[in-house]
């Protein structure tokens, strides 16, 4: 926002992260990101507060961007983090803004926050709220948010409509589409996003499983797939699967708030979705198994990736991860390796071994499993990594690396749902 030229505000009440911040440093791995905040810190356009009421004395308007977790108790959302960044910010309200809400909540829930901003703000009915999801894939956070490919916005007043239009004026200008909606149908749009890119990529891992078993090749599927406009190409990639901090816990907290409206049974396939999503990380350790001769206890394999896909150091729900941790467990000596995200996975996995390179975690490996796709991986040479193993054996979860290189230099290599070589 502040490379858009808004003098910004920001309020972080976990003195570490807000130190970072502060210091121009991003508190996560998000390209581009650092260098941004280095830039508008410096100018004194972007600034930090652990106070909510320096932030109501400064915002004319304010973005509510905090996460919304799965609950610990079940399916549903922990919306504990936005109720009460709401309720301390309404309360320390006593000049007109809109208050807009970012973070990915279930439906129903911006309706409830604008009466609880109404009973709260001392400025009364002239703070308002609107529901404007943002759309950002991590990894592209930055470019997602200075090109977005459309702005939802869910408004209660034209006040609100005119507000944001404004805000957004240089993206509106460039032709970024505009939906103007109610707030149920704009807090709707983000989940039922989540749940399509889902549903593409459990659709496309099922097909992988018939593609095994009938020896057919799901990447020249994916693409005969693609080539069709209504089709496209995109979340058609088979592999490990999904994980991350959003589509997992976002289709089971729609799963979740569809029950509780009563229309469980229209979202019913959303926990196949899930199953398939699963299965696909135990049937990777089960093949692991297999080509370790049945037996894991002494072999030694080597993990390319910890985070849930490149570009990012998070670990929330890797499937890369949790694969580690099932060999380990089986009894294997699991040596992992990650460009960015060794620090975050060792705080979940501190018993894994981590190295410092590829090839440093490739020696004297019975097995290597590829399972986050950083472009480094597909630039390794097959011959040096050959040197450096005990067996040549390679498992790629994501299906890019260049098989017949792999194959032509000595090694057994296995994809997801591919022809066998
Ligand atoms: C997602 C949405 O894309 C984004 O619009 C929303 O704002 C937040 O949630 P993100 O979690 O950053 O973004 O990751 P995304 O790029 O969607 O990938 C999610 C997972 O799906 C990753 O683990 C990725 O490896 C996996 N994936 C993606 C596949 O397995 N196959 C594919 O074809 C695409």
């Amino acid at each position: 926002m502040a490379e858009l030229g808004h003098e910004v505000l920001g309020v972080e009440i976990d003195d570490a992260k807000r130190a970072a911040l502060s210091a121009g440093r991003a508190p996560f791995h998000e390209p581009g990101l650092d260098a941004l905040l280095a830039t508008h810190v410096g100018t004194g356009r972007l600034r930090f507060t652990d106070s909510f009421a320096e932030a109501g004395d400064f915002g004319d308007l304010h973005f509510l961007c905090v996460g919304t977790p799965q609950s610990a108790v079940g399916l549903g959302a922990d919306l504990t983090a936005v109720v009460d960044a709401v309720e301390s910010l309404a309360a320390q309200l006593t000049r007109p803004t809109l208050l807009v809400g970012k973070s990915t909540v279930p439906v129903g829930t911006a309706a409830r926050l604008a009466e609880r901003m109404a009973e709260l703000a001392p400025v009364g009915a002239a703070a308002e709220l609107a529901w404007n999801p943002e759309f950002l894939r991590e990894g592209f956070g930055v470019e997602d948010t200075l090109h977005p490919d459309r702005i939802v916005m869910g408004v209660a007043s034209e006040r609100s409509e005119q507000v944001l239009r404004t805000f957004y004026a240089d993206a509106i200008a460039g032709g970024t589409p505009v939906v103007v909606t109610d707030f149920a149908t704009a807090e709707l749009a983000k989940v039922a996003a989540n749940a399509f890119l889902a549903t593409k990529i459990s659709f496309i891992n099922a097909i992988a499983e018939v593609c095994e078993a009938a020896g057919a090749d799901v990447v020249d599927l994916a693409d005969a797939m693609g080539h069709d406009r209504r089709i496209g190409r995109a979340f058609l990639n088979a592999g490990v699967g999904f994980g991350g901090g959003c589509l997992p816990k976002d289709i089971r907290a729609f799963l979740h708030r569809a029950g509780e409206l009563g229309v469980d049974d229209a979202m019913s396939f959303l926990k196949q979705v899930d199953d398939i999503n699963q299965r696909r990380r135990a049937q990777l350790v089960q093949t692991a198994t297999e080509l370790l001769d049945g037996n894991l206890v002494g072999k030694r394999v080597c993990v390319w990736g910890a985070a849930f896909k490149p570009g990012s150091d998070d670990v929330r729900d890797s499937p890369a991860l949790w694969i580690a941790g099932q060999l380990q467990l089986g009894g294997a000596k699991v040596i992992v390796y990650d460009p960015q995200a060794a620090h975050t996975a060792r705080q979940v996995y501190p018993t894994l071994e981590y190295a410092g390179s590829s090839i440093e975690a490739a020696r004297g490996a019975d097995l290597i499993l590829h399972l986050t796709e950083w472009q480094e991986f597909r630039e390794l040479d097959p011959a040096e990594v050959g040197a450096a193993v005990a067996r040549r054996v390679l498992l790629d979860g994501r299906n890019v690396l260049d098989a017949p290189a792999w194959r032509a230099a000595g090694w057994t290599l296995r994809g997801i749902g591919r022809r066998p070589a």
